[in-house]
């Protein structure tokens, strides 16, 4: 078997968030969550060579190879779980090449890895030939990384958090296509590219297991999801962006009140928040909403009109060349052979 695929999927940005897990070994959450596909400004692009010709699997993410092992890296052994499950459910033994490459900086809080493990299934489901649907990649996916369930399909998108311990009801449905209401951007305000000091994986452990706000949390959260959902289907900023800061602002107070604290925002974030609420205020309305995952940059959820007055208000703080306006997408999908990132010869070049 040979098969060469490469395919190009983008990160999610959760609008009702995913924080803390019922479940580590499955990616269960306590509470559904709610985000939006963006578009391909921040992509990964991932190829996967299938051959018998390999001798072992190898991945390479941004120009580094990776080992499967890698005990710092806990992400890899689920993936190379994944791998392993989709090569048995396609009857092959032949060996994969992934490389991948993010066009934006890994660990940030921009969902490196929840767009990196969307595209990575969707091109190994591909690569494989396996056609599974979209419900089986929602659950593969969310084994990876919870988030990026939510990333294999494009516009406004939730992740139930279901009932059952085996997790078969935990997966994502689109709420809304990126037709829907294709005025609803992300502006990003790029304040920080510095990794991260406490990973995602291990704050979702030590916030339900340490912070006593937390024993709250998924029922907020869950009724946050719920209202997102209608305002989305009424286009109703209004109600939308509120729920949006509050529920970024009620996660990261859970951060807080773990032990040892969990602190993701920096000075920057703080001054981009007071900028955000002196800009809402003057105009009588919301006009951006704020909303920060596990890293320091900002995204403001606004519309596109707006994008002016987001700016003005961000200055002095976010310079243009720091700020990406990413609109909605509509979930990975296959490239051209032109654009695979492995060699026509794969077993001598690998392009990066
Ligand atoms: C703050 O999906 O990165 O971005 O399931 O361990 O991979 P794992 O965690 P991850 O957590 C994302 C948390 C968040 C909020 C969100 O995207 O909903």
């Amino acid at each position: 078997m040979e098969n060469l695929v490469t395919a190009i999927g983008t990160p999610n940005i959760a609008l009702v968030k995913y924080w803390g897990k019922r479940d580590v070994g499955l990616n269960l959450p306590y509470n559904s969550s709610l985000s939006m596909t963006l578009d391909e400004s921040l992509n990964t692009k991932t190829s996967v060579l299938v051959s018998d010709r390999l001798q072992s699997d190898t991945i390479y993410i941004d120009g580094a190879q990776q080992k499967f092992d890698d005990a710092k890296e806990e992400k890899f052994a689920l993936l190379a779980e994944v791998l392993n499950y989709m090569r048995e459910a396609a009857s092959s033994s032949s060996k994969v090449m992934i490389v991948s490459r993010n066009s934006f900086p890994s660990s940030a809080g921009l969902a490196s890895s929840a767009s990196g493990a969307a595209t990575l299934v969707f091109a190994l489901n591909e690569a494989f030939g396996l056609g599974l649907g979209q419900r089986e990649l929602v659950i593969i996916a969310r084994r990876i990384s919870g988030s990026s369930c939510r990333g294999l399909m494009g516009g406004f998108v939730r992740w139930e958090r279901g009932e059952l311990p085996d997790g078969t009801d935990s997966y994502a449905t689109q709420v809304a296509d990126n037709a829907h209401w294709p005025e609803v951007v992300d502006l990003i305000a790029l304040v920080s590219a510095e990794k991260k000091r406490i990973s995602s994986s291990e704050g979702h452990r030590r916030t339900p297991s340490t912070s006593e706000l937390f024993k709250v949390r998924p029922e907020i959260a869950e009724r946050f999801a719920g209202m997102a959902s209608r305002a989305i289907g009424q286009r109703d900023f209004q109600t939308l962006g509120e729920i949006i800061i509050k529920d970024s602002n009620n996660m990261h107070a859970t951060m807080l009140d773990s032990y040892p604290p969990i602190m993701y925002l920096n000075d920057a974030s703080r001054r981009i928040i007071y900028a955000i609420h002196d800009l809402n205020a003057s105009e009588g309305r919301i006009v951006g909403a704020y909303t920060f995952d596990a890293g320091p940059n900002a995204h403001i959820i606004t519309l596109k009109n707006d994008i002016p007055k987001i700016k003005a208000a961000l200055q002095g703080i976010a310079s243009e060349e720091k700020i990406i306006v990413a609109g909605q997408g509509s979930g990975p999908r296959v490239l051209d052979e032109s654009e695979s990132l492995i060699g026509k010869d794969p077993f001598g070049q690998i392009k990066m």
